[in-house]
């Protein structure tokens, strides 16, 4: 055979070969016996080491976190699977072995931590941290130095209220609670290695995002219902209609701290308690903001109340004129004024009660029990609420309304109850 044949002989072979090859790397990789996947993510980010694993097999198994993942901006920075999932300094009781890489399931502050500590410091010390979880959990779970370090103790350095958990968790018991308030109290869960929280209550897993987190929708999912409805109230405000109305005008999107009024003409949740806005520096501690504690009977200034609220006024400012907000906000205290003023007199009214021994010593064994207990941890917390943050008809109709005509219920239940004894 010549050898121009020979040669030609070859190429064709070589070709054939690399074309059929071709045809099979793309049937492999890329349609598949399911059909052409469009979602496909770009691995090349995450395939450096024992990541490379993870991606693929979760890929198979659960394709919904790989496609989250691959959506964050934490892909587009090269952080990796085990830059969350690999154990860090304490988390030795949670470590599991997962096809022979040690793995925590489920990450907490203290993973984030090696790379956002400063958010973690913050939120660690907001109320939404260990506070929350308290307030369902009492002291049963918190060690001596950790109901110190979150201010759980009261002045006689005794655990807040006893150290029990609220009332109205025995009143529904476990089952109840643990798809209840555990459920949003969570937000500052005590974790086995020592940290409060979990960071994804707000930052869905696995896209963690800053514009997800902006939503009204994300403090919805706890910031509602009868005795906190400030959803509802953000909803009827002048400013929960101008989101609805324009949400497109919205850039949620934008980078943290650069936030201005060009991004948000009106605020959302987080633009008032949590975002960089304008001059106004951000922050993970939702208390920094605020210059009252609405939500207890009786409603109180905060420690450094006043400096709070000169930020959470300039946040204000970005949009509106020193008189107008003074205007609001002095009307507001007003109504808060009287809130107090009212269950202060339902309170002496249940007190009279007790001190005959007409009730009983049980948590909520009597109707009038409940009358009051709605007076202030609804009716009471509904008027306050709505009276800062824009809700007239929670102000009205859901608050000073319903708290008239609980006080007159309360004072007829309790010359009946005083009559037939
Ligand atoms: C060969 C397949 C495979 C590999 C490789 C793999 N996983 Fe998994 N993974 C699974 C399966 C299946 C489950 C669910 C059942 C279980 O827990 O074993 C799971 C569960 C998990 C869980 C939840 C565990 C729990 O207890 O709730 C996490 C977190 C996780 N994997 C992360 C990873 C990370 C990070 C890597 C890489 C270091 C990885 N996986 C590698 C198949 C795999
Ligand atoms: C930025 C940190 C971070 C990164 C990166 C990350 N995870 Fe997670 N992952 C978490 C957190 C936080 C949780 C939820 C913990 C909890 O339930 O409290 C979680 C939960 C999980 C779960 C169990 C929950 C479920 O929905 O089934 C799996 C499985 C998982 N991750 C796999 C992966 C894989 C695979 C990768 C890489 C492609 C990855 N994770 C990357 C932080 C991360
Ligand atoms: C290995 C370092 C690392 C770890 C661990 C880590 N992150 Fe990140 N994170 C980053 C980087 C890098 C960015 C991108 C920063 C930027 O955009 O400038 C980021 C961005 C973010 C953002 C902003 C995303 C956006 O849309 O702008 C959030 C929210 C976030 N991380 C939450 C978390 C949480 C929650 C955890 C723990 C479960 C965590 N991160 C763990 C490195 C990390
Ligand atoms: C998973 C549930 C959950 C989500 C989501 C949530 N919160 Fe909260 N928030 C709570 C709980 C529980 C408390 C009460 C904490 C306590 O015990 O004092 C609270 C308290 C607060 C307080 C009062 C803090 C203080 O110092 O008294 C503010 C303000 C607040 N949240 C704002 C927000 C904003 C803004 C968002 C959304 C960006 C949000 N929350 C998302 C559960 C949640
Ligand atoms: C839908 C989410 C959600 C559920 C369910 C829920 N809470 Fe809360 N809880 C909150 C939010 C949000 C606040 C903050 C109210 C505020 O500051 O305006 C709060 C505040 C509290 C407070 C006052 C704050 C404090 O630290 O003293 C207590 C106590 C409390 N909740 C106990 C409970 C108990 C007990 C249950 C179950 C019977 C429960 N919660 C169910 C979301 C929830
Ligand atoms: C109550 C809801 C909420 C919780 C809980 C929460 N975040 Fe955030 N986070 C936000 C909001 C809102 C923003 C955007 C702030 C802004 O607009 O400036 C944000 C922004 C961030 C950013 C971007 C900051 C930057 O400057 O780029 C990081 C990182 C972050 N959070 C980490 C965490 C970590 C870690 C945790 C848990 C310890 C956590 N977050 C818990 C609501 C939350
Ligand atoms: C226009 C700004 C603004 C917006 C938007 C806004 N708030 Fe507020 N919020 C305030 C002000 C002002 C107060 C009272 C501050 C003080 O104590 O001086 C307040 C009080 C609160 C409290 C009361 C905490 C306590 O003492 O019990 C919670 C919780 C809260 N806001 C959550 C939310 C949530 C959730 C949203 C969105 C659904 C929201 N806020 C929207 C400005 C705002
Ligand atoms: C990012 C801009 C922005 C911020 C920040 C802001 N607002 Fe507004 N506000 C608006 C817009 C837009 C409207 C609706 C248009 C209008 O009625 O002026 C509005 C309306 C109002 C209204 C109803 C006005 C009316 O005439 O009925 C009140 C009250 C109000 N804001 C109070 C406040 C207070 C108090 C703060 C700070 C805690 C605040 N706003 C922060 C943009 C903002």
């Amino acid at each position: 055979m010549p050898s121009i044949t020979r040669r030609m002989i070859a190429i064709l072979a070589i070709g054939t070969i690399f074309v059929a090859g071709l045809l099979f790397l793309t049937y492999h990789f890329l349609i598949g016996p399911t059909g052409l996947q469009t979602s496909m993510p770009t691995l090349s980010v995450a395939t450096l080491g024992e990541n490379k694993a993870c991606v693929e097999c979760h890929q198979k198994e659960n394709p919904g976190i790989i496609q989250q993942y691959h959506d964050s901006k934490h892909s587009g920075h090269g952080v990796q699977c085990l830059d969350c999932h690999k154990p860090v300094k304490g988390q030795e009781t949670l470590t599991k072995d997962h096809y022979n890489v040690a793995l925590i399931a489920k990450p907490t502050p203290n993973n984030c931590a090696q790379c956002h500590a400063t958010e973690v410091q913050q939120f660690t010390d907001s109320n939404h941290a260990a506070k929350s979880w308290y307030a369902v959990q009492g002291a049963k779970n918190f060690t001596p130095a950790e109901l110190a370090k979150y201010h759980l103790l009261d002045a006689n350095g005794k655990p807040l209220n006893g150290g029990n958990a609220n009332p109205v968790f025995n009143l529904i018991g476990q089952d109840a609670s643990a798809q209840s308030c555990e459920v949003c109290h969570a937000i500052g869960q005590k974790n086995s290695d020592g940290s409060f929280g979990d960071c994804t209550k707000c930052h869905l897993r696995h896209t963690f995002e800053v514009a997800q987190a902006r939503k009204p929708a994300t403090c919805a999912q706890c910031h509602l219902g009868p005795d906190h409805p400030q959803a509802e109230i953000y909803d009827e405000s002048a400013h929960g209609a101008y989101y609805q109305a324009n949400e497109s005008k919205f850039n949620m999107d934008a980078p943290t701290g650069t936030l201005t009024v060009k991004d948000f003409p009106a605020p959302t949740c987080a633009t008032c308690h949590m975002s960089a806005f304008g001059s106004v520096q951000g922050t993970h501690d939702v208390g920094q903001r605020l210059k009252w504690t609405l939500a207890p009977e009786i409603a109180s200034v905060r420690k450094n109340g006043d400096v709070h609220q000169q930020t959470m006024n300039a946040v204000c400012l970005n949009c509106h004129a020193q008189p107008f907000i003074d205007d609001v906000m002095s009307k507001a205290e007003k109504n808060i004024a009287l809130t107090n003023q009212n269950i202060a007199k339902g309170k002496s009214i249940i007190q009279d009660l007790r001190a005959t021994g007409l009730l009983g010593t049980k948590p909520f064994g009597t109707p009038i029990d409940f009358l009051y207990f709605e007076l202030w941890h609804h009716e009471g917390r509904r008027a306050r609420f709505g009276a800062v943050m824009g809700g007239a008809d929670y102000v009205n109709w859901n608050g000073i309304y319903e708290q008239e005509k609980a006080l007159v219920e309360l004072q007829s239940q309790a010359e009946a109850l005083k009559v037939k004894h």
